[in-house]
């Protein structure tokens, strides 16, 4: 389903998209590439308040964040390289100058590392894909989450682009790119309505 934007855009951000169907290979390399290109994401003061916990394909931990992922994502996710569990801080890390204060902006810049993070796999030809469906509770203790100061935002499932036809048909059907809400929904001028 091709997609067309309403004004020019570098194609990146249309070519861009979240396929389900995914093959594991993934190298080291590149999945630090994509986890470098995430670390230089702007943010607030430059505090970079994400933090990432890295579950390998194979490693125990992959089957511990794919166990608290919801059923929907465990289906497809399971073929991911690696799943990415982003987090981002809530509150600043103490120094003998600065104590600790809330950081109340930190999923908005989290948000703009994943986008890197994600252009990079596309730009490595890779797949990436965030996921909001997982229990919370269980993910936090799969990874050993901190008791305050950390929320999880997502899991990313990383890996190559794999075959549609090793999806759930419910899924398979789903596999093409989606559209966008209209630029003038989204963009107004001066006032909001
Ligand atoms: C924070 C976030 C949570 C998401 N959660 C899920 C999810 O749990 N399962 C899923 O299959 N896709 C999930 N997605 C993928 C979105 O459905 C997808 O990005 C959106 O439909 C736009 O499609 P595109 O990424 O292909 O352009 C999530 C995306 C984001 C950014």
């Amino acid at each position: 389903m091709p997609r067309y934007s309403e004004h020019p855009i570098a194609p990146q951000f249309l070519q861009r998209w979240s396929p389900r169907a995914l093959n594991p290979t993934l190298s080291e390399a590149e999945l630090r590439c994509c986890l470098e290109a995430a670390r230089w994401a702007p943010s607030s003061s430059n505090t970079q308040p994400w933090r990432y916990v890295v579950a390998r394909q194979g490693e125990p931990a992959f089957g511990a964040v794919l166990a608290a992922l919801l059923p929907f994502n465990q289906a497809w996710a399971h073929r991911a390289g690696a799943l990415v569990v982003a987090c981002s801080l809530t509150e600043s890390v103490p120094t003998p100058e600065h104590p600790s204060k809330p950081l109340p902006g930190s999923a908005f810049d989290a948000g703009a590392a994943w986008m890197s993070l994600a252009l990079q796999a596309h730009a490595l030809g890779l797949v990436a894909h965030a996921m909001g469906g997982f229990t919370r509770e269980a993910l936090a203790q799969a990874i050993a989450l901190p008791a305050q100061g950390v929320r999880i935002d997502c899991v990313i499932a990383l890996g190559r682009p794999g075959d549609p036809a090793e999806l759930p048909e419910d899924l398979r059907a789903r596999e093409h790119p989606n559209g966008r809400r209209p630029f003038a929904e989204l963009v107004k001028d001066g006032r909001w309505a």
